[in-house]
């Protein structure tokens, strides 16, 4: 590992450096491994998604030893390298990977034969919001690990003194997160007073809450049993810690590759390609142009075998939905057949995060179905609620998820159904709320109709952007799980159209969706 002396990676510098340090570096592999260039079976390099200066350099030098030495090229994603690796090390097979780095931060997993991506930051990857954090408080580069000390002294210090963790801003957004609010808050406690020790401490409990939560939105969604961590940020023991204790409470089984193959490394481009060579997958050399922005999902997973898909054991009897922060079971209030929704305690977050979301989520999941309610949207009645206990109680619909129904569906029945949920979700945005996790498992079907389910993230908000990432969420998760989204019959262009026709103020939030798609998945933060 090369560190700058100061600052952060400069793309064409380090190219350059590349350039400079690529021969040396070969001959000590070769010769560390007791090998000759003509012995290997093949030359891996990485394709993107990265830094195009550096990405090209590399490729050019992998091209000029495959055609010098008449040994096979292959391209590998680098994403996709990261959840290889911990496959091949840790005994996951069909994980769940949060992908926690500096650039990036994804929830990843296999869906329909390909890796796709669950969910992931809206606006910059966790390890370059830590560094932004540090480099204000005049740390040095890179400032995760120094933040973790910094951290791990307040948490003591916190835990010793039995002083409350500071509220900092916690954005979830289906399976989608952003960190910048939580970077500024952090700053103002710093300026406010707050010691570096305790602000840090702060920023870890309340960012690291919100990568395990999607994690596990991700696990309830997939429906997979294994959770894996891949990226230099899991290299953190406290976000390790985090993540453990939700698989364990979930019945998930938990991976962390060691730290070396956790970083970006070598080990895991030359694994991928030694996976696509033995599937009989080489790159040829015109199609081994790289591509800064290469999409998880436009690998094919030519090496994986099919059976290897895991699903989670159904739950127990009675229990209707076992969400990511909800269990959602069949009840009685005063006689009448209700729909018990109890919010599930998290040990893995501070009591305060468990304070500030099972309360406030269900105090405003109750005032936000009410009045979506009251606009005419098709949710359930909410009959009863106990904030403090996370406790709703409400009306029973029948229906089954959309996930389900559309696996049985005809074309007109799939229309019919998304013509509705665009209508309702454009009533929604037109009565000032937007709900926050608008994916498949939170929309159920009666009859061929749409009703809206899970409140749980909603808000009270006129802002383009939330209303843009309720239609985001949406058409990844159409994405992502059904592969749904081409074409102009497809679901999520008729739910575009529907939501479009149905009110005046939609173009503006279709605009914004498409500026939060070009921040997002196509385009890293270098
Ligand atoms: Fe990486």
């Amino acid at each position: 590992m090369l560190r700058p002396d100061q600052g952060g990676i400069h793309p064409r510098e380090a190219a350059d450096h590349h350039v400079e340090r690529l021969p040396g570096l070969m001959r000590d592999a070769l010769n560390q491994a007791g090998v000759k260039v003509t012995e290997l079976d093949g030359i891996a390099f990485s394709q993107g998604p990265g830094l195009g200066p550096c990405l090209r350099t590399v490729a050019t030098a992998a091209r000029a030893l495959s055609a010098r030495h008449n040994i096979p090229l292959v391209g590998v994603n680098h994403c996709v390298a990261h959840l290889e690796i911990g496959r091949a090390t840790t005994g996951a097979t069909d994980p769940v990977l949060l992908y926690a780095s500096g650039a990036n931060t994804q929830v990843i997993a296999e869906a329909r034969g390909r890796y796709r991506v669950f969910g992931e930051t809206l606006d910059i990857g966790i390890g370059n919001a830590l560094d932004k954090f540090a480099r204000e408080q005049g740390m040095p580069f890179p400032g995760g690990p120094r933040i973790e000390e910094l951290a791990l002294a307040g948490r003591a210090r916190r835990q010793e003194n039995g002083l409350e963790l500071p509220v900092l801003p916690y954005s979830v957004k289906g399976m989608d997160l952003a960190f910048s609010g939580s970077i500024k808050a952090a700053q103002r406690l710093v300026t406010k007073g707050m010691s570096l020790e305790a602000a840090c401490d702060a920023l870890q409990e309340w960012t690291f809450a919100m990568l395990t939560e999607v994690t596990e939105r991700a696990l309830a969604h997939t429906e997979k049993t294994e959770v894996l961590l891949g990226g230099g940020v899991a290299r953190n023991r406290r976000l390790q810690e985090m993540v453990q204790t939700m698989a364990g409470e979930r019945g998930a089984s938990y991976h962390c590759p060691e730290p070396a193959l956790l970083s970006d490394n070598g080990a895991m481009i030359a694994w991928n390609g030694i996976l696509a060579l033995r599937a009989g997958h080489p790159t040829p050399i015109a199609a081994s142009d790289v591509d800064q922005k290469q999409r998880t999902d436009d690998i094919n997973l030519t090496w994986r075998d099919p059976s290897e898909v895991r699903f989670a054991p159904k739950p127990d009897a009675g229990v209707l939905a076992r969400g990511a922060e909800a269990e959602v079971r069949h009840g009685d209030l005063a006689g009448r057949a209700v729909v018990l929704k109890q919010r599930i305690p998290k040990a893995y977050r501070d009591l305060a995060i468990e304070r500030f979301l099972v309360a406030g989520r269900t105090r405003r999941e109750t005032r936000h179905m009410t009045e979506a309610r009251l606009a005419g949207v098709p949710v359930p009645a909410v009959l009863d609620a106990d904030p403090e206990a996370g406790l709703m109680a409400l009306a029973l619909v029948r229906g089954a998820p959309t996930k389900e129904w559309m696996a049985s569906a005809s074309a007109l029945q799939t229309r019919g159904l998304f013509e509705g949920l665009g209508a309702a979700v454009a009533r929604l945005h037109e009565a000032g709320l937007v709900h926050g996790d608008l994916t498949t498992s939170n929309v159920l079907v009666t009859d061929g109709n749409p009703i809206l389910i899970d409140f749980g993230l909603a808000e009270r908000t006129l802002e383009l952007e939330p209303r843009a990432v309720d239609l985001h969420v949406l058409q990844e998760a159409l994405e992502a799980t059904h592969g749904a989204t081409a074409g102009p019959d497809s679901p999520w262009h008729i739910f575009l159209a529907a939501y479009q026709a149905g009110w005046s103020d939609a173009e503006p939030v279709l605009s914004q969706l498409g500026s939060l798609q070009a921040r997002g998945r196509y385009m890293s933060s270098h």
